[in-house]
């Protein structure tokens, strides 16, 4: 599809997830619709909003002002910007916070924010007086388009990130694509990895769609819509087959397992935002599935060059700082893969690629052929 698109009317996204069934409501404006959903949904509740120093400054006013035109009450729960956050001091900062706000069963949490605050507050809402309900209102697209759909929830350990998490469905996601008009073009292209991750792990039509529209998605235009209805709709697709992850939830993952252990070998700092380590992990994922002879290396390439063509990193000299310990070292990066969730007595499991839109869980990839590639990739 080459056509321009037009702005169109609010797309909704089932999650056909029986009773537990949501909407993901996406479009220009749609936060403003909040309180009259939140009314419909649960007449008569209370609510606390938990967001971000950053968020609140532009949107806190414009949520609360659509909750109190419903006629709900509110509090508000402001937490330090980043994964500082998704900690046990920044659960126990939130959970005593909502415990105080007499948040009670029939009660919601509003996550506003990107991934780290939809993490934490859903599962500070999962385990409050043994579960309250909650809605996601995303505000980063790489929340819009991963992490406020499909129920994880959850925060790191010292010992790795998201050790600790419930799966815990929201009530309703709100995608109100114009606050991403105050995200950074990096913070932007961070989020724009995971989108072009479905179209990599399982629909080579969208791929191709992306590298003719991209740019009208980056500058706003009615693609970034499609873009993000696309993503939710296959990731919909995806949990409703799959909620728990005992399977082919896991394709998700693709890129994230050297993508993980990239973050953690930069402290999980700005030096690389998640989805920078998503698209660099996607195309090392691409390059390790053609030097396994499972797709050709010109499929590889395209996935490279279109992760480039954006602006996102692809290979491990990307990342600033690359010559600092930890980062061009082999041995410590396979050690930081072995504290993932991703292994399983002593294998790796990786996402790996038949074709660009056909990607496989690998669940018993040998540690030592992971170790000679990036070998490979550092020296190169
Ligand atoms: N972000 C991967 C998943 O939700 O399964």
């Amino acid at each position: 599809m080459t056509a321009p698109l037009k702005h169109s009317a609010d797309i909704t996204v089932d999650v056909a997830l029986g009773d537990r069934a949501y909407d993901i409501v996406i479009g220009r404006g749609v936060l403003e619709t909040l309180g009259a959903r939140v009314a419909a949904l649960r007449p008569g509740v209370r609510t606390a909003i938990v967001t971000d120093r950053t968020v609140a400054k532009h949107w806190l006013e414009p949520t609360e002002r659509s909750l109190a035109g419903a006629g709900i009450p509110t509090s508000r729960i402001i937490v330090e910007e980043g994964e500082i956050s998704k900690t046990y001091a920044g659960l126990e900062k939130v959970s005593e916070a909502l415990i105080a706000a007499k948040i009670e069963r029939n009660d919601l949490v509003i996550a506003l924010g990107g991934g780290v605050v939809g993490d934490l507050a859903g599962f500070a809402a999962a385990i409050l007086r043994r579960g309250v309900d909650f809605v996601q209102a995303p505000t980063s697209l790489l929340a819009q388009v991963d992490s406020s759909v499909g129920g994880k929830t959850g925060i790191n350990s010292p010992q790795g990130k998201n050790l600790l998490g419930a799966f815990h469905q929201p009530l309703l996601v709100i995608a109100d694509t114009s606050v991403l008009d105050t995200l950074s073009p990096r913070q932007f292209r961070a989020g724009y990895a995971e989108v072009a991750k479905y179209g990599v792990l399982g629909d080579e039509a969208f791929f191709a769609w992306l590298d003719a529209n991209h740019a009208d998605i980056f500058s706003g235009g009615a693609a970034r819509e499609h873009a993000i209805a696309t993503s939710c709709r296959a990731k919909a697709a995806i949990v409703c087959r799959d909620e728990r992850e005992n399977g082919e939830r896991a394709l998700l993952n693709l890129g994230h397992t050297f993508g993980h252990a990239l973050e953690a070998a930069t402290g999980f700092s700005d030096r690389l935002f998640h989805g920078e380590g998503v698209a660099i992990g996607m195309v090392l994922a691409a390059e390790f599935s053609a030097q396994l002879g499972m797709i050709s290396a010109a499929d590889a390439a395209r996935v490279e060059r279109h992760l480039a063509s954006v602006g996102l990193p692809t290979h491990l000299q990307d990342i600033a700082g690359f010559t600092q310990e930890g980062l061009a070292d082999a041995d410590a990066l396979m050690a930081l893969m072995a504290q993932d969730k991703k292994v399983k007595r002593g294998k790796l499991t990786f996402i790996l690629l038949q074709a660009i839109g056909r990607a496989v869980v690998a669940n018993d990839v040998e540690p030592a052929l992971v170790r000679d590639f990036l070998q490979q990739k550092l020296s190169g």
